[in-house]
This record gives C-alpha cells, structure tokens and sequence, in this order.
C-alpha cells in the first residue's frame, strides 16, 4: 500500500477515535478499514457500565462494514494513546481473521501517528480457527463463505 493511502487510514482512525465512548477506561481507540474498492469505514470502542460488554475499535469498524454490507478488506489501522499503539485483542483478530484475512493492520500511537508500525492479520493470528473454511476447504468463493453470506429475504 502506497505511504498516503496508510496516511489517510490513520488519519481516518484518528479521527474516529475522537468519538470513542471510553468512559471506565479513558482508552479511547479508533480503527478505520479500507475496502478493497477504496471505501474507509471507521469505528471506535464503545463501553459499558457492565464491563465486560464493551466492545473494541476494531470489532465496531468491522461490524458496521459487513453490516453495511461490505466485503473484501485491504487493511485496517488502529491509533491509541500508547507508546507504539494498542495492538488488536484476540478477540478481534479472530474476528478480523474470518472477515479480513488478507488485510494488512497498522497500528500507531496517536501522539505519534507518522510512526506506524506494520502487521497482517496473518501473522497476528496464525493457524487460525476459520469454521467457514474448514466447512468448505478453502472458502475463497465457497457456497457458505462469509464473502457470499446475505440474509435470505
Ligand atoms: N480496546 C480497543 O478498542 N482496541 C484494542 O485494540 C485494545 C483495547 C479498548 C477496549 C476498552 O474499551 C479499552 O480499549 C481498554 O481496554
């Protein structure tokens, strides 16, 4: 990926992470996906006063682009208030690993977003658990890949 096009992402991670709702941790986190087709979608974490409810940056980017029904993703960035940023949760790269195998992840500090350090969910989670692709061998374009996956009407 060209240097302005991750410039953008992080950017656009930056700026969702100004609507965080972090109020237990203060840990505000954006993300923002990109499409293959050049689409930015972003997210931010949101809290619970139940804790264990919250959901992370990633996860809400992710939710709300295959709910809008996008498919197909290059990369995600993830900006934080940490030395060298927050790297994703399990959860997420689970997550990420059946919806964006084949993303790349940058993920930067928001203090210091021109340092951006370089990931891909591949190495992030390896020899991940995929049902769809077990269900299938392979999944790219299978019957029952995600990928393919609509509600019936
Ligand atoms: N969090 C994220 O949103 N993404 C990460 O990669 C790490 C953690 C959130 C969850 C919680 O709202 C806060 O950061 C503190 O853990």
């Amino acid at each position: 990926m060209r240097s302005s096009e991750i410039k953008w992402l992080i950017e656009a991670a930056l700026d969702a992470r100004g609507r965080a709702v972090a109020p237990y941790s203060e840990f505000q986190v954006g993300a923002a996906l990109l499409t293959r087709d050049g689409e930015i979608i972003t997210g931010a974490n949101v809290e619970s006063a139940s804790y264990g409810l919250t959901c992370c940056a990633e996860r809400v980017a992710l939710f709300k682009a295959l709910t809008d029904g996008q498919r197909g993703f290059k990369a995600i960035a993830v900006v934080a208030r940490a030395p060298g940023g927050a790297m994703p949760c399990g959860a997420c790269r689970q997550l990420l690993a059946e919806h964006a195998p084949g993303a790349e992840v940058f993920v930067a500090d928001s203090a210091r977003p021109g340092k951006v350090r370089r990931f891909t969910v591949r190495k992030l989670l390896p020899s991940a658990f995929v049902k769809w692709l077990a269900v299938n061998g392979g999944g790219q374009g299978g019957k029952a890949s995600p990928r393919n996956h609509r509600a019936k009407s």
